[in-house]
């Protein structure tokens, strides 16, 4: 997804807006762009590839946008990076205008020429012909055309100290940091500086002139906000500021699991007593990695608590039959809380009268908004495009949360419950175990393929697995149900394939181990995961990692650590950059 940025500052803006790209950059990375308006009008600089290729742009000017793009239409090119000129327009858009083609069509009729294949070029030309001095009036007649997703932050030559922003289905906030007064398309980016902000919601629109910033209803009547203080610990640090993002965040998941836990013991779950007392059936949704934590979620829920969890992509979740109704609890997670599949799904599900509990990492986001609860977890701010803290942090909210709802059913904890504030100790105690996993994907830094594998309470750790390792190390790798094994995926194992094994649940070490047998006596290569040392001696594995002990519900967020930290280190052996792995964005902010 694209970040967007606009300024106006007290000095020059360039600074400012290079400042936030660089923060903004997880959000895409395949082309970046500046335009500063200056005395003499703008100054463009647009260029294919990374923040880092504006670093020696600058431009005299105290109003400008800003704009990291992850390509939807059209390639990333130069001429396809934002800002887009249109006459004495300059705009930046994040979304995607769906009517594009019919739009674009039409404006090539009446004459206008297009410089780019992009659907944001639409918007500029849009505007450019509606504009008579009022940018307001003019963004709002040309947005009226548009279907689809947008935010978008919009410039004019003749007009320096203003721009107009506009927000349909695509997250934009407004606020003043210590340059002055932006729009932008994400809290991390300007957490840090920004001293109050304030959200937009669908349909609305903002406009920075004069020193203020004033919000506008879809009839552009004035709406008030309440300006608050965005959460401290949201402030992104760029991806250069010493190591990769990838590795500072998997060391720092004993701390965010330390912050998590205190949060939640802080959190009134009160309002929400009824909707958990009542529930007796469960939809859990969410994508990516968030989605691998609602499967635990499920295990804790139907095991502990004995309510059925219906595990759903949140794509396709409004596309299956309607089931949700009155009374359903709907458990949404997304570590952002901008995701759109995620966002759609909840609105879906609030309209059926679901009630939705909402696990995030920002307590400010357009899915705390919607929620009707929201478990704001404190992984701190998460650059790196492949979530790693966040999922432990994800797993610890969401298994106190069905903690919460064993109490409230039957006024009892599970036994584990006062175990979790043992994750953080246990978390450390795996991160000693990196050197060990260094040596695994040193030898298996040319493998074209491997799989993961567990069983039970292992399976989402064996799922989580195996995206990080497709997303970082850019290597083909399936996540299954070790059961499944001998239903298919055993064909592609021979000589040296590897398959990691993740067996942390009692009752299913013999079947792991069957697995594994099944493996090795076809040459494959196997590594078991385990605290059990009667498993680890046991096993015929090639290679043997013994994980900290602890209650077995809880080791899915211990045995996920060697495996984050297994795809970095092959990714590292490939020569790529975890921090940006090809085609994805952290934020995916698109249907
Ligand atoms: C993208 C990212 C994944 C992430 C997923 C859900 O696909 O590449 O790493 O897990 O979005 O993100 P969310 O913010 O909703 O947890």
């Amino acid at each position: 997804m694209c970040g967007i940025i606009g300024y106006v500052s007290e000095g020059d803006c360039c600074g400012a807006l290079f400042d936030a790209l660089r923060r903004l950059e997880y959000r895409g990375y395949d082309s970046a762009g500046i335009a500063v308006l200056g005395e003499k009008g703008f100054s463009v600089c647009k260029k294919q590839g990374g923040v880092s290729n504006l670093a020696s742009f600058y431009a005299a000017g105290n109003t400008g946008v800003g704009h990291t793009r992850w390509a939807t239409h059209g390639a990333p090119s130069d001429k396809n990076a934002h800002p887009h000129r249109a006459g004495k327009i300059a705009l930046v858009h994040n979304g995607i205008v769906e009517n594009y083609a019919a739009l674009k069509a039409e404006l090539e009729a009446d004459g206008e020429l297009f410089l780019s294949e992009t659907d944001s070029e639409v918007i500029a030309k849009l505007i450019s012909r509606a504009y008579r001095g009022d940018l307001l009036r003019a963004v709002h007649a040309a947005l009226g055309r548009a279907e689809g997703a947008y935010a978008v932050a919009v410039i004019a030559e003749d007009r320096p100290g203003e721009i107009v922003a506009a927000r349909y289905k695509s997250p934009l906030i407004a606020g003043c940091g210590r340059e002055g007064l932006f729009v932008c398309s994400d809290i991390p980016a300007v957490a840090a500086g920004a001293g109050y902000i304030a959200k937009a919601e669908d349909g609305e629109f903002v406009r920075i002139a004069d020193g203020e910033i004033c919000f506008y209803d879809r009839d552009l009547r004035p709406v008030p906000k309440v300006f608050f203080r965005p959460q401290a610990d949201l402030g992104a640090a760029p991806s250069d500021a010493g190591g990769y993002c990838m590795r500072r965040e998997i060391g720092e998941i004993p701390a965010a699991l330390r912050r998590t836990f205190c949060a939640l013991e802080k959190t009134d779950f009160a309002p929400c007593a009824r909707a958990l007392r009542g529930a007796k059936r469960i939809f859990a949704v969410a994508c990516g990695t968030a989605y691998h934590s609602a499967l635990a979620f499920r295990d804790a829920a139907e095991r502990d608590v004995g309510v059925p969890v219906l595990c759903c992509t949140a794509g396709e979740f409004r596309y299956r039959p309607p089931l949700t109704e009155r009374g359903d609890l709907v458990v949404a997670v997304s570590q952002s809380g901008e995701t759109a599949d995620t966002l759609e799904a909840v609105r879906l599900a609030k309209e059926r009268g679901g009630y939705v509990v909402a696990v995030t990492n920002a307590g400010c986001s357009s899915l705390a908004s919607l929620a009707d609860f929201t478990l704001v977890m404190r992984a701190g701010a998460e650059i790196a495009v492949a979530a790693t803290k966040s999922y432990n942090c994800q797993l610890l909210c969401l298994w106190y949360l069905a903690a919460e709802m064993l109490f409230f059913k039957r006024q009892k904890y599970p036994d584990w419950f006062s175990s979790l504030q043992k994750l953080p100790s246990a978390a450390e105690e795996t991160i000693s175990l990196f050197s060990e996993i260094d040596r695994i994907a040193d030898s298996l830094k040319d493998a074209a393929a491997m799989y993961f594998l567990g069983r039970g309470a292992d399976e989402c750790t064996a799922r989580e697995g195996a995206l990080k390792v497709k997303e970082i190390a850019c290597v083909f790798a399936e996540g299954l149900a070790a059961g499944e094994l001998k239903h298919g995926p055993l064909a592609l194992v021979r000589e040296g394939f590897p398959v990691f094994m993740t067996a942390t649940q009692p009752p299913l070490f013999k079947k792991c181990e069957n697995a594994l047998a099944e493996v090795r006596s076809r040459g494959g290569f196997a590594a078991l995961f385990s605290q059990s040392e009667e498993a680890l001696s046991q096993s015929c594995a090639d290679v043997k990692v013994r994980l900290p002990a602890l209650p077995a519900a809880l080791m899915p967020c211990i045995a996920v650590i060697p495996l984050q930290y297994f795809a970095y280190r092959m990714c590292l052996e490939r020569g790529l950059d975890p921090d940006k792995p090809k085609n994805l964005a952290k934020s995916v902010t698109v249907e």
